[in-house]
């Protein structure tokens, strides 16, 4: 609130925005990495096991569910100026999509992209962004991501998928809509 750069400070309206931002960044992002992570343990019952049995592997864990299921699908970058990616010319104020899901899934960065591997190493994965904009609360994402498995799994060892989980047709956030599991 007492920010100020070049003497201007944030107006009250701009304030509340960020309140809201924070919100829809931290909560909904984090909501829907716990229920995907849960999601692809059920489907992939030996990972429950690796996890229950090496606790160590909870953060290598945490990174495999947000690469596997970015919880945002799609970032979004503007060029400053005249540059090429890949060869293609972009004029500055070129508005550019990022998608992150598809990075995470790219075969020469990530052996069997499409394999569910909580001891995957090195995963570099794009889904907190990079550079001087990457997610601000990242850690705490992965905090509570390696707290929220491991601790699910523990208590509730014969957790089990009762029915396909009902995926959002969202294309940036990725959300479960409905997941059936028996204890
Ligand atoms: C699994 C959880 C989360 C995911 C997947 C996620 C993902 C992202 C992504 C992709 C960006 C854009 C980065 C870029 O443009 O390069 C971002 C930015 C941001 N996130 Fe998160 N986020 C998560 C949780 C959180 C939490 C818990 C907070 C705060 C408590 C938070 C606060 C922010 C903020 C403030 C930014 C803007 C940073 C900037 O523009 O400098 N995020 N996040």
């Amino acid at each position: 609130m007492d920010a100020e750069a070049d003497g201007e400070k944030l107006t009250e309206l701009e304030l509340l925005h960020q309140c809201i931002f924070m919100l829809n960044a931290g909560h909904e992002t984090s909501t829907n990495m716990i229920s995907h992570g849960i999601h692809e343990f059920l489907r992939n019952p030996s990972e429950i096991t690796k996890l229950q049995v090496d606790a160590g592997l909870a953060d290598s864990a945490a990174e495999e569910v947000l690469r596997y299921q970015a919880p945002i699908q799609i970032n979004n970058r503007r060029s400053t100026a005249d540059t090429k990616i890949a060869g293609m010319p972009l004029p500055a104020g070129t508005v550019v999509h990022l998608m992150l899901g598809a990075g995470n899934r790219d075969p020469a960065q990530f052996p069997e992209p499409d394999l569910f591997d909580i001891e995957r190493r090195p995963n570099r994965h794009l889904s907190f962004g990079l550079g001087v904009h990457i997610c601000a609360g990242n850690t705490l994402a992965r905090i509570e991501a390696r707290i929220a498995f491991q601790e699910l799994f523990r208590r509730f060892p014969t957790l089990r998928l009762e029915a396909p989980a009902k995926l959002a047709g969202r294309i940036r956030f990725r959300e479960v809509e409905e997941l059936r599991v028996s204890l």
